[in-house]
């Protein structure tokens, strides 16, 4: 029988060192993408896939994560008070259900793996989905709804992987693939930033999974792999075989936001769908440029 997908995982404990001074004092996760913070994004893309319960895995200096999703009651009183209705209601988005996001600490940043064991008694007996807030996917059905959606048909683990530049393998996981469909592909094995010489492909895993609870008792082994972190990737690794686990080539574009360049074209990106200001956007870049 495949489990009901109801929680979430969303590591944000790491350091961001891709975006000091900004993140000196500011999770990189509270940085907007127009006028949203990452986090909201992932949340909000979360529930679109129907996930019902959140745990933040924060660190030192996160505390804005868990008061952006709290009720603000004297700005909104004041608002309500001046009649500014859409400032009103865009913070709809931004209020969690009660009880519905908890948070646990990973105290030091030891790896992406070690931050999901973290969330290991959150996790308890259920499969789960994790999204890194910092890799934001513009497209016409949220990822995680992607994902979900294949889960609910595959069963077991499923991750969402995208081709990448051959010579860029060594900044991602990358997938050993079996059988390919096109858009379900079999993974045979996962490699986390191999060397592009030693790469078995470039289809790379980006920040959306839905993974069985039972990945954690590798991650417990606290094996240290790429980088001397504890990685997701090498936990995953050791459920092939004896689970199923499958690659979804997503329909959407990923912008990886924890990265400067990435983090300016999804400004661009996000900012020429929306109707209010497409326009002066295009304007803007067709003289500016
Ligand atoms: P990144 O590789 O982007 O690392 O982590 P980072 O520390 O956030 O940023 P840089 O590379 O120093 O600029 C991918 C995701 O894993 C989380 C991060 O918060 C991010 O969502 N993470 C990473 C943790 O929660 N804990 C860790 O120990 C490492």
């Amino acid at each position: 029988m495949i489990k009901k997908l109801r929680k979430a995982v969303l590591p944000v404990a790491g350091l961001g060192t891709r975006f000091l001074p900004a993140t000196k004092a500011t999770a990189k996760e509270m940085l907007p993408v127009v006028d949203k913070p990452l986090i909201q994004y992932a949340v909000e893309e979360a529930r679109a896939a129907g996930i019902e319960q959140f745990c933040l895995v924060t660190g030192r200096g996160k505390t804005a994560l868990v008061e952006h999703f709290d009720v603000a009651f004297e700005l909104e009183a004041t608002l309500r008070e001046r009649g500014k209705d859409e400032a009103l209601a865009s913070l709809a988005g931004a209020v969690t259900e009660p009880g519905s996001l908890i948070t646990v600490r990973q105290q030091v940043p030891h790896g992406l793996g070690h931050a999901i064991w973290c969330a290991r008694a959150f996790i308890g007996d259920d499969p789960f989905a994790i999204l890194l807030p910092d890799d934001l996917v513009l497209a016409d059905k949220p990822c995680l709804q992607q994902l979900a959606e294949a889960y609910y048909q595959t069963g077991g683990n499923i991750v969402a992987v995208t081709e990448v530049p051959p010579e860029q393998t060594n900044r991602y996981g990358i997938l050993k693939i079996g059988q390919d469909d096109g858009s379900l592909v079999e993974v045979l094995g996962l490699v986390e930033k191999p060397a592009p010489k030693d790469a078995p492909s470039n289809l790379s895993i980006i920040g959306r999974y839905v993974l069985m609870p039972e990945v954690i008792k590798y991650l417990a082994l606290m094996e240290r792999g790429a980088g001397n972190e504890i990685q997701l990737t090498d936990g995953m690794a050791r459920l092939i075989g004896e689970q199923p686990f499958h690659g979804l080539r997503y329909e959407g574009r990923r912008f990886d936001c924890g990265d400067k360049i990435g983090f300016l074209e999804a400004q661009i990106a996000f900012a020429l769908k929306r109707p209010d200001m497409a326009e002066a956007v295009r304007t803007f870049l067709k003289n500016y440029v």
